[in-house]
């Protein structure tokens, strides 16, 4: 009898020890650590929005890579236009101007550039025929696909375009676009190689920010930014507030130490390492997030695109190279007691990102995270898009172990806020998110991570006391995700969008 009675604190302390085992495993509801987390976003993977400043002292900034520029001629009211949007001529017949019409620019330095058309070509002269006409042929840009745009008239939306044969653009008919004209004195509506320019859309991330530097600047106005936009004062004010953890974006070249591609600059794992050791000190513990994977997963500029195009997960060679991303990153972190978890990749967007490839992803960069760890988590993101299932990554996250979902919670940046009022948006937070959350959050299921959430809205003109309903009661909602949640972001000119900021002037106590 005596060797099998085992005392209640035996059985007490048995219980607690299998509870602990049950919660290193993973996969249960929760776990009595629940992730409380400020992004540390625009540090290391740039952000024009959250820190505008940053590209200040770029010289011809309104021209950076993905730059979206339309050119309508003075002489015949008609915008340029790539015929079937690219893979043959130039022309200029358009009376208003749309995808077609529209050129995003590739910065080659601060006068020469590229203009890729929405195909995806090159416009450029006409090698194989005169050399003078205009066409949108070429896939890979050279000599003959690099145009300066001179700005040098009065008004600063009229332009002409130089082609590298030294002649400007000039629409000589609605069908006939051609590089031969010398220009003429002035600017006037009578010069058909004046155009009327119009920006209609930009990028501020952090291949427009290195671009637009240049080699020569970039590293140390980037070096600069890292080591001033976050210190360790803020992984102090972090965990003096309530806080327990940061997630940290980081783009895919931070892995390329210490010389990654042009444009990109070295320098960010120092500041990630920083971090870490930062981290260790107050106690505070680290989601690396791959915020910005190659190729790009979103076509935004948050996710380093050049000109909007989403090329992540097309081949297998980009996702291997992901995949090693994140065995570097877990590798290099893996013995720190506050890495907690790597996100594998931050909102992919769907049909871009298909759910197979995605899945081939998660799969291998589990895989990877878990060579370096068993017990790190690994997040993995909802796909972005209207089409997409709540549930479609629960048959992947079936095997796994420690696996979060990231889903991110705006009441921004969709017409369906627009009109809200604050008590419809409060409203809209107690049910519609309440019921999201739940679908999402299973007791068979994985780990839920409301990622990115923020306490701003359409509404104009709320007061004080309106933002600190709405934060209390999105942190109501979001305390039932299982794993945590992660307010973007911890600094930002955008007030309300700065957690230090929300906190230090006491919208937001946590
Ligand atoms: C513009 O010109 C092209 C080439 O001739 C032609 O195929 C197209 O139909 C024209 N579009 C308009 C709107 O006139
Ligand atoms: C998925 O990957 C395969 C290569 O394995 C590729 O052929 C396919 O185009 C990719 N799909 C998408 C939507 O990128
Ligand atoms: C929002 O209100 C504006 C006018 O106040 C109206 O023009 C617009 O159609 C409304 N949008 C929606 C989505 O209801
Ligand atoms: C919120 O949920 C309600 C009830 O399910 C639904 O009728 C409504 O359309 C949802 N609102 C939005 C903006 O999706």
């Amino acid at each position: 009898m005596s060797t099998v009675f085992i005392s209640t604190r035996q059985f007490a302390s048995i219980c607690l020890f299998c509870f602990m085992l049950s919660f290193c495993n993973g996969g249960v509801l929760n776990p009595s650590f629940q992730i409380k987390a400020v992004s540390l976003g625009g540090w290391l993977v740039t952000e024009g929005w959250i820190k505008p400043s940053l590209f200040d002292g770029i010289p011809n900034k309104d021209f950076l890579d993905g730059t979206a520029l339309q050119f309508k001629s003075v002489t015949t009211g008609k915008y340029l236009c790539a015929e079937d949007g690219g893979g043959t001529i130039l022309v200029a017949n358009r009376t208003a101007a749309s995808d077609w019409e529209t050129f995003k620019l590739w910065r080659i330095n601060e006068r020469a550039f590229n203009l890729r058309v929405f195909n995806k070509q090159f416009m450029g002269l006409d090698t194989k025929g005169n050399g003078v006409d205009m066409v949108a042929v070429s896939n890979t840009p050279g000599n003959s696909e690099t145009f300066e745009i001179m700005r040098n008239c009065d008004n600063s939306c009229r332009v002409r375009i130089k082609a590298p044969n030294g002649f400007f653009l000039q629409a000589k008919s609605d069908v006939l676009v051609t590089a031969d004209s010398q220009g003429s004195s002035g600017c006037g509506d009578n010069d058909p190689s004046v155009f009327l320019m119009t920006i209609s859309g930009t990028m501020q991330g952090e291949f427009q920010v290195t671009s637009g530097y240049g080699p020569e600047k970039a590293p140390a106005i980037m070096k600069e930014h890292w080591k001033t936009f976050i210190v360790e004062d803020d992984f102090k004010f972090i965990s003096k507030n309530g806080l327990n953890a940061v997630r940290i974006p980081v783009g895919w070249w931070i892995a390329s130490h210490p010389s990654p591609p042009l444009p990109y600059v070295g320098g960010s794992l120092q500041a990630l390492d920083n971090a870490f050791s930062w981290a260790e000190k107050y106690g505070i513990k680290v989601i690396i997030d791959l915020h910005a994977a190659p190729g790009s997963q979103n076509g935004w500029e948050h996710s380093s695109s050049r000109d909007g195009s989403q090329d992540w997960g097309k081949t297998d060679d980009n996702i291997q190279q992901t995949v090693d991303v994140i065995d570097f990153l877990t590798a290099r972190y893996a013995k720190s007691l506050s890495l907690y978890a790597v996100e594998l990749i931050n909102e992919p967007l769907a049909p871009g990102a298909s759910l197979e490839n995605l899945t081939k992803y998660y799969k291998a960069g589990y895989e990877a995270v878990r060579r370096h760890s068993s017990t790190a988590y690994v997040v993995v993101s909802n796909r972005l898009g209207t089409t997409m299932e709540p549930r479609e990554l629960f048959p992947l996250a079936s095997g796994m172990s420690n696996l979060a979902i990231d889903v991110h919670y705006y009441n921004v940046l969709s017409d369906i806020f627009n009109n809200m009022t604050i008590q419809q948006n409060i409203v809209f937070l107690l049910t519609n998110r309440t019921s999201q959350l739940n679908y999402i959050t299973q007791s068979n299921g994985p780990l839920t991570f409301v990622g990115e959430w923020v306490a701003e809205w359409e509404v104009k003109g709320a007061s004080k006391g309106d933002y600190q309903r709405f934060a209390k009661a999105q942190l109501k909602v979001y305390s039932k995700a299982t794993f945590g949640w992660a307010y973007w972001t911890l600094k930002n000119v955008n007030n309300h969008w700065s957690l230090e900021w929300m906190i230090k002037n006491g919208y937001i106590k946590l």
